[in-house]
C-alpha cells in the first residue's frame, strides 16, 4: 500500500488541523504519498483531492475549523453516492482512508467499508465527545473551556444585576458539555439529556437555590430535543420565574471554532500518529482511541449507535457543590 487518503467530515471540531498534520507527517515518514480529500465525503465523491506534503500542513496545529473543509454529505447516504466515491478511491489507487468525525462520519466510514472493502480508520472528532472508545474526542476539550469562558462573562453580568440565567450549550444528544461547563462554572442548575427533570422539578430546585444567598443563577442546559432546550425551558419558567428577569442566552456555534487547547492539540496528535500506525500494522477498520492515557483500538462498528455514558458521580458531586 503505497497511499492514504484522509477527510474532516460532520460538524468541524478544534484540532481536526492538528489530526491532518499527524496523519500527513506520520504517513510521510512511513514512506506513504498522502491525498487530502476536501469537503468530507462529498470530496470523495467529486474526486476532490490534493497532494499533501509535510509542509502542506505547516502552521496548522493552532488553528480552529479544518483546511480541508467538512460537509454532512447527502449524496454519500445513497448508495449511488458511494460507489462513486468507492470508484474514486480505487482509480487513485488509495490503500486505506482516515476519517476524522463524529458518529455520522463513522456510520457512513463503516458502510463504505462494508460494501467495496476499502480500508478505513476513524480519528475521533466532535466536541460532542459521544463516541465509544475514547475518554475524549478531539475538539471537546476546547469546547468546554470556549463554553466555560463565555459562562463565566454571563456570570458577571449575571450577579450585577442579581439575574437568572438560562444558557444553553452544544451536545446533540449527550450531556457531557453540559454536565462539565456546568461543574466548571459553578453552575446552579445542569439539564442533561442523561437525567432529565420534570418543570416541577426544577421549579422547586431554582426555588432553593434562590432562597439563599447567592447574587445569581445559572442553569446550564444541553440543547436538543430531550431537555426542549433553554427557549422552551424559560417558558415553562416565565411565570413562576420572570420576576427576575430571566434571560436567555445560547451559545451554539461560537463551541466549534477557536484555537484547540494545548490538551486538545496533544490529543489530536497522539491520534493522527497512531491512526498510521495501525493502517501500517494492517489494523483497519477501526477507530483509534485513548483510553486511561493508552492507545485503544475499537472496531470501527462498535464506536457509534450506543450511548456513552456520562460520568453519574460527577452528578451527584456538583450538587454537593454549587
Ligand atoms: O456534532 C457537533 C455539533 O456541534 C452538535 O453539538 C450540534 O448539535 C450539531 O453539531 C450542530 O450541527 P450543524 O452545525 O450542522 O448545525
Amino acid at each position: 500500500m503505497k497511499k492514504i487518503a484522509v477527510l474532516t467530515s460532520g460538524g468541524d471540531s478544534p484540532g481536526m488541523n492538528a489530526a491532518v498534520r499527524a496523519v500527513t507527517r506520520t504517513a510521510c515518514h512511513f514512506g506513504y504519498e498522502v491525498i487530502g480529500v476536501e469537503k468530507g465525503f462529498n470530496g470523495l465523491i467529486s474526486a476532490d483531492f490534493r497532494r499533501l506534503g509535510k509542509t502542506d500542513v505547516s502552521g496548522i496545529i493552532q488553528r480552529g475549523g479544518t483546511i480541508l473543509r467538512s460537509a454532512r454529505s447527502e449524496e454519500f447516504r445513497t448508495p449511488e453516492g458511494r460507489v462513486k466515491a468507492a470508484k474514486n478511491l480505487k482509480s487513485e489507487k488509495v490503500g486505506a482512508l482516515v476519517v476524522i468525525g463524529g458518529d455520522g462520519s463513522f456510520r457512513g466510514a463503516t458502510i463504505l467499508a462494508e460494501e467495496h472493502g476499502i480500508e478505513v480508520v476513524g480519528i475521533p472528532g466532535t466536541i460532542d465527545n459521544d463516541l465509544i472508545g475514547s475518554d475524549e474526542t478531539i475538539g471537546y476539550d476546547t469546547a468546554l473551556n470556549t463554553a466555560m469562558d463565555a459562562i463565566d462573562n454571563i456570570r458577571d453580568t449575571a450577579d450585577a444585576h442579581e439575574r437568572l440565567f438560562l444558557v444553553e450549550v452544544m451536545g446533540r444528544h449527550s450531556g457531557f458539555i453540559a454536565l462539565e461547563t456546568g461543574i466548571a462554572t459553578g453552575a446552579e442548575l445542569i439539564i442533561l439529556p442523561e437525567a432529565l427533570k420534570k418543570t416541577e422539578e426544577i421549579k422547586s430546585s431554582l426555588r432553593n437555590t434562590m432562597q439563599g444567598k447567592k447574587r445569581s443563577t445559572l442553569v446550564v442546559i444541553a440543547e436538543g430535543e430531550e431537555t426542549g432546550g433553554a427557549v422552551r425551558i424559560s417558558s415553562e419558567l416565565e411565570e413562576d420565574f420572570g420576576k427576575y428577569e430571566m434571560k436567555v442566552c445560547i451559545l451554539g456555534h461560537i463551541q466549534r471554532g477557536g484555537s484547540p487547547t494545548a490538551r486538545d492539540r496533544v490529543l489530536s496528535s497522539r491520534l493522527g500518529y497512531e491512526a498510521v500506525k495501525a493502517i501500517y500494522s494492517g489494523k483497519t477498520k477501526v477507530m483509534v482511541g485513548i483510553v486511561n492515557n493508552e492507545v485503544k483500538i475499537t472496531p470501527i462498528e462498535n464506536t457509534f449507535g450506543k450511548i456513552k455514558q456520562i460520568n453519574f458521580d460527577l452528578l451527584e458531586m456538583y450538587k454537593i457543590l454549587r
